[in-house]
């Protein structure tokens, strides 16, 4: 690998005004890199902060549905904010203290990666800028109140398609007037070098342990490990520990939406994505003919990204990973499927995991061990859940919420109409 490149893929497209700042990023995480003990104090925080190591859980019912067929599932979910990306966050913190900064700015698609960024800079006494689609500020207002309420400032987008790229475009319109005080955390692993390597790095924990924690558990490695891929970090994580092993089948699960057929979905490994350069890396992207970004549709807003890591665009080239891609009705009755018959609620972007797997698992071998990467927990999705579930009693719930608040509003003016003798 030269200057952040990963076969074709990855690289720095990034304006010359950066060119110090990520030259000084590029040195601060290559010496953390090269230092046990900032390994060291990264996992002490993991474990006294963050709840790790995270359980593998074997799924008792999963596995006699399948014929005895053993499906494990590596809990990400447990972790500190309810997903893997506390542990990129917490890695990138230590990493802004060590270099002096005293401000994060940071872009999210579903919320998970704002909230656990705005929560490790209350942690560690940084000011914290978050910027959000507008669009994903609708659909993951939940994450939107924590993040305030964390003390962070978010930033609605509304350029574009009101979703993560734009975000992405906006983060970096900030960091080139801020970058003195200011650390640009990424949550994913895409964007210009360093950030893909970091970030896998930070995430390399998941695939650390599950791989000790198989062993012990099953006696054996995996023959199958499913995840889920937005921009790629949960994925990275999990699959950086079995890329030396041959017989282990790493399965990547993209968007498929509405379906590849229908245009309306975010596979760009497994669907039609074409190689291209933007938000300064070199990477597989969505376009159109004429090379523009397309829209992208998914129901999970962190899988709803144009570009994917260039470190997976690499494997996929290499054919070490195969893509796949579940459609938005398939991850809701996935969702369905595994909180029935493990009471475990997976966020929607784990449930394309879920999803690929349970298709998979019939034609699988009898002695198949298979792990799921469970990136994160559902809370966060009720409302889309309830909506594509169509639930009655969520619906009379929001409508008495919704006519309380009016009552309350209208109370207010009458009472503000008084004090002001109208
Ligand atoms: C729970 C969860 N899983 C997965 C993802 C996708 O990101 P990545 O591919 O980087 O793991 C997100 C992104 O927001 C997320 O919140």
């Amino acid at each position: 690998m030269s200057q952040g490149y990963h076969g074709a893929f990855g690289g720095a497209f990034i304006p010359e005004i950066l060119h110090e700042t990520f030259r000084r990023l590029t040195v601060a995480y290559e010496t953390a890199r090269a230092d046990p003990a900032f390994w060291a104090s990264y996992l002490q925080l993991m474990e006294n902060y963050s709840g790790r190591p995270t359980p593998l859980t074997l799924a008792d019912n999963l596995s006699r549905e399948f014929g005895g067929r053993r499906v494990y599932i590596k809990r990400e979910d447990l972790n500190q904010t309810g997903a893997h990306k506390a542990n990129n966050v917490m890695g990138q913190g230590l990493l802004v203290k060590r270099m002096g900064k005293r401000r994060v700015i940071a872009e999210t698609g579903a919320g998970q990666h704002g909230v656990a960024t705005a929560t490790m800079a209350a942690r560690m006494g940084l000011e914290c800028v978050i910027y959000m689609g507008a669009e994903d500020v609708e659909r993951q207002r939940p994450n939107v109140f924590w993040m305030e309420q964390l003390g962070a400032r978010v930033v609605p987008v509304t350029s574009g398609s009101r979703t993560l790229k734009d975000a992405i475009n906006e983060a970096l319109r900030d960091w080139v007037g801020s970058m003195d005080d200011t650390h640009y955390l990424l949550g994913t692993a895409c964007g210009a070098h360093p950030f893909p390597e970091m970030v896998a790095w930070f995430q390399s924990i998941i695939g650390e342990e599950a791989r000790r924690q198989i062993l012990t558990q099953a006696g054996t490695l995996p023959t199958h490990v499913y995840a889920c891929v937005g921009g790629g970090s949960n994925a990275l994580g999990i699959f950086q520990a079995f890329l030396n092993d041959p017989d282990v089948a790493l399965v990547g699960v993209e968007a498929g939406g509405e379906g590849l057929a229908s245009g309306r979905h975010a596979a760009r490994l497994a669907g039609d994505g074409v190689v291209g350069v933007a938000h300064g890396y070199k990477t597989f992207f969505l376009q159109n003919a004429d090379g523009q970004m397309r829209d992208t549709h998914s129901v999970a807003a962190g899988l709803d990204y144009v570009g994917v890591s260039p470190i997976l665009a690499h494997l996929h080239a290499q054919g070490r990973v195969r893509f796949a891609a579940a459609t938005d009705s398939e991850v809701v009755s996935a969702l369905k499927h595994l909180m029935r018959a493990e009471g475990i609620i997976p966020a929607l972007e784990s449930s394309h995991a879920v999803a690929q797997a349970l298709k998979e698992l019939p034609e699988l071998p009898a002695d198949a061990v298979v792990i799921i990467n469970l990136s994160g927990r559902g809370d966060k999705d009720i409302f889309t859940v309830a909506d594509a579930l169509d639930d009655p009693g969520w619906r009379h719930f929001i409508r008495s919420k919704a006519e309380n608040y009016a009552r309350r509003d209208e109370h207010n003016q009458i009472f503000q109409g008084k004090e002001s003798g109208q």
